[in-house]
């Protein structure tokens, strides 16, 4: 069965929507304050996207389909995008040119630089208002001509988030940056996070504060390269993001990457059966990525016969999951906010969106005109276009490199899981993660449920094709459209 197939049935209440606790687990310690997860792929989840998704609560996944120098500064544009305080700033020494702070600026999106000496010290900071009214050559001049040195406002290492807020606003400025007791830069609290932190209260974050990413692996030769590379720029947790993850690499992989970052949150998949999840699992995932063939752009099941309706497929993964003690991703599939409860009531912890995400202001696809509305591109990442790039192994294309080269060039040619297409532009991510999380919690007040744990112990029955018919509008022209309400 799958999502049309069943209808959660309201239980008695005493919890109202807003009441409720929508805190979910994503792998290992990572908890995230609502239960959505956007997609490893390349319409969907780049750096922009993982900000808006963390700052809403949830996490994204920066696909792999791009090179691991790129992947490794999509995940460093998240860590650096806010902070609660930055303990290891970007800094430029003294002999650095106008122009190479104005890239630096411009390229991580800050309003200023410390500029720091050989050892450490801080010598000044350099700030957009230092270079406002620069022009011509002034940008081949060093940094020192223009930076603030005099009057530097600073504090000690320790200053907490709210000594720091008052010393911002007493003088006025934007940065403090924090020196240790020789005068060598330690810290840089500013004023952008403090309030980011009150404009995001439910922001996912790590214990430095910083917004939690995670990101999509393969099971090739560079894997302790890419990991190494993410890694080092802090991310929060790996996927290993294959199209069939019962097999022997996704094992394989979990092994390797747990064997040299024992820490690391990994998640696997993607698996339809309970031998699937626990293979995974005893290998050491920490979280079990569930769904073959349900996605809206997939032809998986069509092409290869083979794959599960999505809501069984969390139903029995999850049975197994519980024993195992991890938790379950719901990947693909969801086309309304409905499908998140029916996911979850079904055993899903959190749950992967792709077609829903795609169509957002933060999403990397390109936005379309079609007939005076507007559009944004979404794929499949085993569609002929994303196979193109580094998305390949995602699919295996049914043709091993041996039997390639026996049978010549007609063999290379792709066989596509996925089709190339396009989703409504849908304004930004935190409009239509308020509608998705304003279902989900519709959806628990109408179960009992006041936490997602409680969710899952809500029942579901099964309904016929008029039962579902009339679940949608019927028998009514609709003439304006609803913010959660549309079919493509
Ligand atoms: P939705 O329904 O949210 O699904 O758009 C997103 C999920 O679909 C999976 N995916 C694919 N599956 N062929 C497939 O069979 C593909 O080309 C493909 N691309 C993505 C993936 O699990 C994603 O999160």
């Amino acid at each position: 069965m799958t999502f049309d197939d069943v209808v959660v049935i309201p239980g008695f209440s005493e919890t109202l929507p807003d009441e409720v606790d929508t805190t979910a687990t994503f792998a290992g310690d990572i908890e995230l304050a609502v239960p959505l997860v956007s997609a490893a792929m390349d319409k969907v989840t780049e750096g922009r996207m993982a900000i808006a998704m963390a700052r809403y609560g949830g996490i994204g996944v920066i696909h792999r389909n791009m090179s691991i120098a790129d992947q490794a500064s999509e995940v460093q544009k998240v860590k650096r995008s806010q902070s609660g305080m930055i303990t290891d700033p970007v800094t430029l020494p003294p002999t650095a040119l106008l122009h190479e702070a104005e890239a630096l600026m411009n390229r991580f999106k800050f309003s200023g630089v410390p500029i720091t000496d050989d050892e450490g010290h801080l010598v000044g900071i350099l700030t957009n208002r230092d270079i406002r009214f620069c022009e011509g050559t002034d940008f081949d001049r060093p940094v020192t001509d223009f930076m603030t040195s005099d009057r530097l406002v600073t504090a000690a290492v320790g200053t907490s988030l709210d000594e720091a807020k008052l010393l911002l606003q007493e003088h006025r400025i934007e940065k403090l940056p924090l020196v240790d007791g020789v005068g060598c830069l330690a810290g840089l609290i500013t004023v952008k996070d403090i309030q980011k932190r009150l404009d995001f209260p439910n922001a996912s974050r790590d214990g430095k504060g910083r917004l939690r990413c995670a990101a999509a692996i393969g099971v090739g030769a560079d894997v302790e390269e890419r990991v190494d590379a993410l890694v080092s720029m802090g991310v929060d947790a790996v996927s290993i993001d294959t199209a069939h993850g019962h097999s022997a690499n996704v094992i394989k992989t979990i092994e390797r990457v747990k064997g040299s970052w024992p820490e690391l949150a990994v998640t696997a998949g993607n698996v339809v059966t309970e031998d699937g999840v626990e293979a995974l699992a005893k290998a050491g995932a920490d979280a079990v990525k569930v769904g073959v063939g349900a996605g809206s752009i997939c032809t998986t099941r069509v092409v290869s016969g083979a794959g599960m309706p999505q809501l069984s497929a969390i139903y029995f993964a999850s049975k197994r999951a519980k024993e195992m003690g991890i938790p379950i991703i719901g990947d693909g599939g969801i086309t309304f906010s409905g499908d998140i409860v029916k996911a979850i009531t079904a055993g899903a912890e959190t749950v992967m969106l792709g077609s829903l995400l795609a169509g957002v202001e933060e999403s990397p696809g390109e936005m379309e005109l079609f007939e005076g509305r507007r559009y944004k591109s979404y794929r499949g990442m085993g569609s002929i276009g994303a196979m193109t790039g580094d998305s390949q192994d995602r699919y295996a294309t049914g043709q091993s490199s041996s039997s390639k080269s026996a049978v010549g060039a007609a063999s290379q040619k792709l066989v596509p899981e996925g089709i190339e297409g396009r989703v409504p532009f849908s304004g930004p991510l935190g409009d239509v993660a308020y509608q998705l999380v304003g279902g989900l919690r519709s959806g628990m007040g109408y179960a009992g449920a006041a936490t997602l744990a409680q969710l899952r112990s809500a029942k579901m029955m099964r309904v016929t094709t008029a039962g579902r018919q009339e679940s949608h509008p019927h028998d009514v022209t609709i003439t304006k459209e609803a913010p959660n309400y549309q079919r493509t």
